[in-house]
């Protein structure tokens, strides 16, 4: 209806794309919709600009790394990847390490991954594996899995020492959907209450039921917030991925955001852009639907009279996951089967819980510096309903001229799409340090709130008063 009235007799943000809506395809779906999918959040928060300098200037990486990083839930790795008693898995970010441990009894625990004796790193960077004791490879100090201390060389020269005061220092460990989180504020909120109201809107299990099919690790010329930002709008479709345009809704993508840490996307497939002038039959987004711009997909299939490529689609995907022993979706609606329904949880990370297209994104500073990221992208698979055993895949390091198609085993149609993403990020980080003084960016009022809202948030955190290693 929006599209009817003139952009002057609205109020700022409430302006939409003409054309087919979230709403309306929803209204069309083969299923009934669940109840959080057509729930809209979203409210005008403003238009000023988002300063350059926020991304570019070493000062607010250091306000983030004192302010911001250390408070955060994240999610450190997933349950899977430390199966065993003695598994480890290391999730750094900035200067902040955790050490997350299986321990003997089956529990998942973190540590601050710093020795008690002269404070030497543990376990390395991002390191993972198996040991049967956490020991300090500098001078032998050695703990077990559940952070105890159990011995050190030449205890008669440290009377002074009491096993208890040097256990390893505990950090928040939690889990939800399989990903185990960690945050390093003692005070921190409890993870439920930070994902609130994700785990309301999707199941913990519909994560859980997933495993790490693909993990890829990029190095990133730009602020980890440019590299994030990218994937927050659908904005960006038109013009980076016009080849996706024929088959999806990119400007009718609907924006929500709630409370402080969370916000979501719905990015319809299976409808053509608004921005396209030559009208497309149901028909022909379902060829380009289904094979993209690929000669590989031998397969067609056929719109019934009256019937939308979407549910074909969707109805092909039940029966392709049945018909290979998975799951029955066939009370899963149409959108939950073909669209991004994508979560963002402030600060680094999103969760798309759409069933065809299970991907997880993270992204932090690269190591201590303020101009380079790294951007883990999981894609997962659904776990064999006879409980047969799955391969966890390891991380593919890429550097910043390594194309997602170079990646074992990844589609080269999605690989190219992450390319053209990862493509603009240098230009942006080298943009916001060539503006005039004072300048920044300009953000869609609708399209791009998910962006503002996530500076909001960043701001709450910036101006609280609590530093890692001064709380006020
Ligand atoms: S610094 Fe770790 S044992 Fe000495
Ligand atoms: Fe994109």
């Amino acid at each position: 209806m929006h599209g009817e009235l003139r952009v002057s007799e609205l109020q700022p943000g409430e302006a939409r794309c003409p054309g087919i809506s979230v709403e309306d395809l929803l209204d069309k779906d083969s299923r009934p919709v669940p109840e959080y999918l057509r729930a809209q959040a979203y409210e005008f928060l403003g238009d000023a600009d988002i300063p350059y300098q926020r991304y570019t200037s070493r000062e607010v990486h250091d306000e983030e790394v004192a302010h911001m990083w250390w408070r955060t839930w994240q999610w450190a790795c997933r349950e899977e990847h430390i199966p065993e008693p003695g598994d480890y898995y290391v999730y750094d970010v900035g200067p902040y390490s955790a050490l997350v441990v299986r321990t003997p009894e089956g529990e998942i625990k973190a540590f601050r991954n710093v020795c008690l004796h002269r404070g030497t790193k543990l376990k390395p960077a991002n390191s993972s594996g198996w040991a049967e004791s956490i020991r300090c490879p500098y001078h032998g100090w050695n703990w077990r899995l559940n952070g105890e201390l159990e011995s050190f060389p030449c205890e008669w020269d440290f009377p002074h020492v009491q096993p208890r005061d040097v256990a390893l220092q505990p950090i928040h460990a939690d889990i939800w959907g399989g990903f185990v989180f960690v945050n390093f504020d003692s005070d921190a909120v409890p993870l439920l209450e930070y994902l609130h109201p994700l785990p309301e809107h999707i199941p913990s299990e519909v994560f859980e039921q997933r495993y790490v099919a693909m993990h890829v690790q990029k190095e990133l010329n730009c602020n980890w917030k440019i590299a994030s930002e990218a994937f927050l709008e659908a904005y960006h479709v038109m013009e980076t991925h016009p080849q996706l345009m024929r088959a999806n809704g990119d400007a009718n993508t609907q924006y929500d955001f709630y409370g402080d840490h969370v916000s979501r996307l719905v990015n319809v497939a299976g409808t053509p852009s608004a921005m396209l002038k030559e009208p497309m039959t149901e028909q022909e987004i379902l060829d380009v639907f289904l094979v993209g711009d690929r000669d590989d997909v031998a397969e067609r299939l056929v719109v019934p009279e009256g019937g939308t490529a979407r549910a074909v689609m969707a109805q092909h995907f039940r029966d392709t996951v049945v018909a290979s022993g998975g799951a029955d979706l066939s009370q899963v609606c149409d959108s939950e089967i073909v669209d991004s329904i994508a979560y963002f949880v402030f600060p680094n990370q999103q969760f798309f819980s759409g069933v065809s297209f299970p991907i997880v994104y993270r992204f932090r500073p690269l190591g201590q510096q303020h101009d380079r990221a790294l951007f883990d992208l999981i894609i997962m698979k659904q776990r064999p309903t006879d409980g047969s055993p799955v391969t966890t895949a390891q991380p593919v390091p890429l550097k910043v001229e390594e194309s997602y198609t170079t990646v074992p085993g990844m589609d080269p149609y999605v690989g190219h799409v992450f390319d053209q993403d990862t493509g603009n990020m240098q230009a942006a980080h080298e943009g916001a340090l060539a503006a005039a003084p004072g300048d920044g960016a300009t953000l869609g009022n609708y399209q791009e709130i998910r962006i503002r809202h996530m500076h909001k948030t960043l701001d709450k955190y910036l101006s609280a008063h609590d530093t890692h290693n001064n709380k006020e």
